[in-house]
C-alpha cells in the first residue's frame, strides 16, 4: 500500500481509505468486523465515518471492530448533520460540535478522533465559531486534524483566511463528491488545493458503484446493488456510452474500470486518498490492488477525450 501525506500535515494516509456510509445500514456489525480487519491487512489505515451514517451505527460498529487495533487506524468522522428534533441538533455551532464530539467519541470506543470533519456547510453559523471550536478540541487532545466537506472553493478559502487570522488550526483537507463521472470540483476546489496544500479526499469515487462494471446496459440490475434501490439517474445511454468506452480502454491494458476509477483520481493533482465504500471484504482486496496501476500523461490525455467526447 502507498501512503501520502494529507495535505500539509504530518499524517500519511493510505492511498485507498474505508468508506462505511453503508455499516449500520446494508452491513451488520459482524459485516463491518470483516470489512474492517481486512482493510487494515491490506495496510488500509483511513476508515471514513460520520456521526450520522447508519443513524449512528456506523461509528458504533467501527468502534468495536477496532478494539485492540485503534492504533492502526486514522478514524475521520463528521459532524453537522441533524441529530435530534431540538434547534441545536445540527450544523456547526459551537453548542453542537461540543456535544457531538462526545457522542463519536463514546461510540467510537476512544478518546481522540484522527480527522474531525465539518460534514456540511453552515450558514447560520459564523466560520470563526466553528474554528475556534475546533481549535479548542485540538488543544483538548479530543481531536488531531480538522477538515470539511461539500465546502464550495469560496467557503475552503474564508476557512483558511479566518484561520490564520485567528491563529487557529486550519482545515488539512476536503472531502467532495469526484470521479471520472463528475468532474465539477476541477474548476475552482481542486486549483485552491493545490495551490494552498489542501488534501483531497474523494467520495463516490466509484459513481455509487456504476465504475465498478457489474450494472450492464440493458440487462436486469443485480440484487443487493446500491444502485438497485435508486439508480440515482446513472441508467442512461450516455453514461453506458461513457463507461462502456473506458472498459475498452481498460481491456486494451489488462485492468478493470473499478481500477481505472482509483488510479484515475490518485493521478490527478491534490488527492491524497481515495475513500471507496466496501460492502464485502473482496471489495476491499480489489480496491486496495487499484493503486498500483500509475497512469502516463499520454494515457491520462486519451482518458480525458473519452471523457469529454
Ligand atoms: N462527505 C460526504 O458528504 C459523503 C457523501 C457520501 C459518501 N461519503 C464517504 O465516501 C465513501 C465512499 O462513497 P460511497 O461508498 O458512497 O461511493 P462509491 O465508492 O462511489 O460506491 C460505493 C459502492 O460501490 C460498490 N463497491 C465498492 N467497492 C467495490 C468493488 N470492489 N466491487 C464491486 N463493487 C464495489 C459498493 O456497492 P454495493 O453496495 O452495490 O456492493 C458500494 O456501495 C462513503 O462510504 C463515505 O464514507 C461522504
Amino acid at each position: 500500500m502507498e501512503y501520502r501525506q494529507l495535505g500539509k500535515s504530518g499524517l500519511q494516509v493510505s492511498v485507498i481509505g474505508l468508506g462505511t456510509n453503508n455499516f449500520g445500514r446494508r452491513v451488520d456489525a459482524k459485516g463491518t468486523d470483516t470489512v474492517v480487519s481486512h482493510a487494515l491487512d491490506v495496510g488500509i489505515n483511513l476508515v471514513d465515518t460520520s456521526n450520522s451514517y447508519g443513524g449512528t451505527l456506523s461509528e458504533e460498529y467501527i468502534g468495536r471492530a477496532l478494539k485492540g487495533k485503534r492504533d492502526r487506524a486514522i478514524i475521520a468522522t463528521k459532524v453537522s448533520s441533524r441529530m435530534g428534533d431540538g434547534p441545536n441538533q445540527a450544523g456547526n455551532s459551537r453548542q453542537h460540535i461540543m456535544t457531538e464530539v462526545e457522542n463519536s467519541l463514546r461510540r467510537l470506543g476512544t478518546g481522540y478522533i484522527d480527522l474531525y470533519q465539518i460534514h456540511f456547510p453552515d450558514r447560520n453559523t459564523p466560520i470563526d465559531e466553528t474554528l475556534r471550536a475546533l481549535d479548542d478540541l485540538v488543544h483538548q487532545g479530543k481531536v488531531r486534524y480538522i477538515g470539511c466537506s461539500n465546502f464550495t472553493a469560496w467557503q475552503v478559502c474564508e476557512a483558511i483566511w479566518t484561520s490564520q487570522t485567528l491563529g487557529v488550526a486550519p482545515f488539512i483537507s476536503v472531502q467532495p463528491a469526484y470521479s471520472m463521472l463528475d468532474r465539477r470540483v476541477e474548476t475552482e476546489l481542486v486549483p485552491f488545493c493545490v495551490q494552498y496544500g489542501l488534501g483531497i479526499l474523494p467520495y463516490y469515487p466509484l459513481a455509487n458503484g456504476f465504475l465498478t462494471g457489474k450494472y450492464r446496459r440493458g440487462e436486469p440490475v443485480p440484487e443487493g446493488t446500491r444502485l438497485a434501490e435508486n439508480d440515482r439517474g446513472m441508467f442512461t445511454d450516455k453514461m453506458f456510452d461513457l463507461l462502456e468506452g473506458l472498459e475498452r480502454f481498460c481491456a486494451e491494458r489488462e485492468h478493470t474500470v473499478l481500477e481505472l476509477a482509483f488510479a484515475w483520481l490518485l493521478a490527478n493533482p491534490g488527492v491524497s486518498c481515495v475513500i471507496a465504500g466496501a460492502t464485502k471484504a473482496e471489495q476491499i482486496v480489489a480496491n486496495s490492488k487499484a493503486a498500483g496501476w500509475r497512469l502516463t500523461e499520454d494515457e491520462m490525455g486519451e482518458i480525458d477525450r473519452l471523457l469529454t467526447a
